[in-house]
């Protein structure tokens, strides 16, 4: 499904990153593993994670490089693409799985805890689809672009339900579904599709999650997500832009945009805006049969 194209995984040195890295291999894709070599909380760096994915596509017959470097730097990434042109000639698809974690309570939560993460996540996104999508349409514009250019992005569930804990891995992962958006919107008119990601596997990263209390590598493993990012950078994919693609073991998900859920409209020229205490009189009438009370249970 990948055949003569050239797909670049970011954080492709261990979790998901890996696993898809070798699948799209697999499907006969040249890969560019990036990784930074760090521990959960972003501590270390290590070039050896890249590189033994790496290694792991090639003693299957597969061709791939490795790129230690951090996505989170816009210079980085810059050379990431122009290296990757460089040694292959094009870049069909890129995928950002590198990411990291500092958990606190959003009234505990140092400064330090909130920036790092975001940093990694949120601009990592935006450097890595920035360099990318700069390359692609000055491409386009030269000669017509490639036969495929695809951005797939990696959120989770912090963006739908909040996750207790994680505000700054919610935040950050919801700042990513605006990006994908826009920069869908922004970049169709040069072939470009971009579209979010949303696994749920057992790695490093989840393993102590009270959620995934009780998974297994049988049914909740890392080589169960590589299908979708595969899919969504394949030719069958070629209309699908803007979407968020959840996958968690054997299930497969379309994920809805936020929207308005219901609307009650007043006559502006007749009394004027609303009000607060005419909102207080129609609130149940807006949100008759809408639960309104959003919590976890336990906190
Ligand atoms: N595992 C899940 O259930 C799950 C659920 C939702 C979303 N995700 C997302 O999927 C992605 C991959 O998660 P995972 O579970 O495989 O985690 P993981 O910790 O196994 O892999 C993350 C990789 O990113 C690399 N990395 C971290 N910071 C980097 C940086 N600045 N530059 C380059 N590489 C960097 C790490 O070295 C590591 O190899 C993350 O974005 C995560 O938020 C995972």
């Amino acid at each position: 499904m990948l055949d003569d194209t050239v797909q670049m995984v970011c954080g492709g040195g261990g979790g998901l990153g890996e696993e898809t890295a070798v699948a799209m291999a697999e499907h006969g894709a040249t890969v560019v593993v990036n990784d930074l070599g760090v521990d959960v909380s972003g501590e270390g760096s290590d070039a050896q994670p890249a590189q033994e994915t790496v290694d792991r596509i090639e003693a299957a017959g597969g061709e791939a490089m490795a790129h230690f470097g951090d996505v989170a730097d816009c210079s980085y990434t810059e050379e990431l693409v122009a290296d990757t042109v460089d040694e292959y000639g094009a870049v069909h698809g890129v995928i950002n799985f590198a990411g990291i974690l500092r958990d606190s309570m959003v009234f505990t939560m140092d400064e330090d805890e909130w920036d790092a993460v975001v940093d990694v996540h949120l601009k990592g996104h935006f450097s890595l689809v920035r360099a990318v999508s700069a390359h692609w349409r000055e491409r386009y514009k030269a000669e017509g672009g490639f036969d495929r250019q695809r951005a797939l992005t990696c959120v989770s569930s912090g963006v739908a339900a909040g996750n207790p804990g994680q505000a700054n891995y919610s935040a950050a992962k919801a700042g990513i579904l605006g990006l994908m958006r826009t920069a869908a919107r922004e970049l169709h008119q040069y072939d470009v599709r971009v579209n979010a990601l949303w696994p749920t596997a057992l790695t490093r990263m989840t393993e102590d999650l009270p959620a995934m209390a009780g998974a297994d590598e049988e049914t909740m493993g890392p080589q169960l997500v590589p299908g979708a990012p595969v899919f969504l950078a394949s030719e069958g994919a070629e209309d699908v832009t803007g979407v968020t693609v959840a996958i968690a073991g054997g299930n497969l998900a379309i994920v809805s945009d936020p929207e308005r859920e219901r609307t009650l409209s007043k006559d502006l020229g007749e009394g004027g805006a609303w009000t607060a205490a005419g909102i207080d009189e129609r609130w149940d009438e807006l949100a008759e049969g809408f639960e309104t009370t959003r919590m976890s249970p336990g906190y």
